[in-house]
Order: structure tokens, then C-alpha cells, then sequence
């Protein structure tokens, strides 16, 4: 098939062809300052990755921050844009909020937006992307009554969680392994969230069990808007 340059057939080949865009959105726990490494092994497994940061795990990263943007092919963003401002990034196909904090989680959880990667996590579940979260806590924060409230508010918004067994489990405080936090699992997670999406985009909570006792929502990459707040 002949498609003209700027042709209605030539973007729909493109949209078809360009690889699913993974958004790593990072809060400030020790693994995050693995970020580079993260994204490089996404893009090893095909995806077009962006990387969002929160103002902490931004701050953690600031040497690297150049660094993180040529690996990434992309700015990355630890705030909202201006009003009036372009979307410097393409659409999300799916979104993995890891590291996620204690304070992340909750304040995803509570509806509490006041930064950007929360921001696009909270609105992403009203969107219907797929999202895919890795906690990095300690065991006494994992004891305080909210986090357990949290996830299970995430998880019933059709979050896939990946706590306890089959994703993060936490360790006594003060004794985390930042090197052993299971980025696999996560990127694994990301890859089956996009393997599953079902198609017709309409259903953003509609959650199906999964081994791990998580669920995560189904929809389709690509054809969701991009959270731009
Ligand atoms: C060295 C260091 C390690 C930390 N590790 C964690 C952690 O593993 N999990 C966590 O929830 N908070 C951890 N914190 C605390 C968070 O960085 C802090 O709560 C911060 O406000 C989180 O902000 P954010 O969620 O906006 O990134 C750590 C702080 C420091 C200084």
C-alpha cells in the first residue's frame, strides 16, 4: 500500500507501528536512584519509555537528570506543565508508579494531587490506563493503619499492586536492599498489563483477579488520552 507523507493513512500506520510508551514514574525511595538502568532495560523490551519523577526522587536524581533525558528520549517531568503549555509527551499505552512511597501511595490513594506524577496517577485511573505499582516501604510504615486502607482503595480503582508475595515485600527499617527491589516483576507487570488490554477502552475498572491476590485494569493502550494536567 502507497501512504502520502501526512496522509490519514500514513498516521494510522504510524500510530500502529511506533512502540507502546511506558510511563516510570518514580517517588523518592532508594531504588529510583536505579532509574537509568530501568529505563534502559525497558527500552530493551520495547517500550518508549518516559520518566516522571517526583519532586524528592527529582532532586535524588539531579546530577543525572541530562543523562536520564538522552536515555530516555524524552524530558523528564517532576512537574505539572504551565497552562497553555504542549504536552511534551506521547500518550501513555501504560503507566508503573515505582518506586512508590509511603507518601505517594497514600496520597494517590486519598486523591491528593498537589505533584505531578500523583496528579497523572490519580487521573489515569478515571482515563483507563493500565497501572501497575510497586510500594518501597519499610515494615513499620507497612504497619501504619493507612497503607493497608491504600492499597486496597488502589486495588479496587483496578490498580495492579505488586506487594507481598510475587512483588515488593518489605524489610525492618533501616535495613532495605535498594539492589534487590524487584524491578523484573515490575516491568513484567507492565508488559502483562498491555498484553491484556481488552480492546474497546470503555471499561477502566473492570478488575480481574491475578495470582499475586492483585487486579489490574483493561483497556487500550494507545487509543487512552494522555494525562496532561
Ligand atoms: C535515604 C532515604 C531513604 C528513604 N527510603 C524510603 C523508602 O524506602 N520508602 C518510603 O516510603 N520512604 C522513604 N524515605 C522517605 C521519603 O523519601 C519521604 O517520605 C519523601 O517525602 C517522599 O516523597 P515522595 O513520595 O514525594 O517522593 C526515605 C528517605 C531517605 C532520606
Amino acid at each position: 500500500m502507497r501512504r502520502e507523507r501526512g496522509s490519514w493513512q500514513q498516521l494510522w500506520w504510524d500510530a500502529r507501528m511506533a512502540p507502546p510508551v511506558l510511563y516510570l514514574l518514580g517517588s523518592a525511595a532508594p531504588p529510583v536512584l536505579q532509574a537509568g538502568t530501568v529505563v534502559e532495560e525497558a527500552r530493551r523490551r520495547g517500550w518508549d519509555v518516559c520518566l516522571g519523577l517526583t519532586p524528592t526522587a527529582a532532586d535524588w536524581l539531579e546530577d543525572q537528570l541530562p543523562q536520564l533525558e538522552q536515555t530516555s528520549g524524552h524530558p523528564v517531568r517532576s512537574r505539572y506543565k504551565r497552562p497553555g503549555r504542549p504536552d511534551v509527551w506521547p500518550p501513555a499505552s501504560v503507566a508503573l508508579v515505582a518506586p512508590a512511597t509511603f507518601n505517594t501511595l497514600n496520597q494517590w490513594a486519598l486523591g491528593l494531587t498537589d505533584k505531578f506524577v500523583v496528579g497523572f496517577a490519580a487521573e489515569a485511573i478515571g482515563k483507563g490506563i493500565p497501572l501497575v505499582t510497586m510500594p518501597c516501604v519499610n515494615a513499620a510504615y507497612a504497619r501504619h493503619p493507612q497503607f493497608p486502607r491504600s492499597l486496597a482503595t488502589l486495588r479496587d480503582a483496578g490498580v495492579r499492586v505488586l506487594y507481598g508475595e510475587g512483588g515488593f515485600v518489605p524489610n525492618p527499617p533501616g535495613r532495605g536492599r535498594p539492589d534487590s527491589y524487584p524491578w523484573p516483576l515490575a516491568l513484567e507487570a507492565a508488559s502483562a498489563a498491555l498484553d491484556t488490554a481488552d480492546g474497546d477502552g470503555a471499561a477502566p475498572h473492570t478488575a480481574a483477579a491475578d495470582p499475586a491476590g492483585a487486579r489490574h485494569a483493561r483497556c487500550v493502550p494507545g487509543r487512552t488520552e494522555h494525562g496532561r494536567p
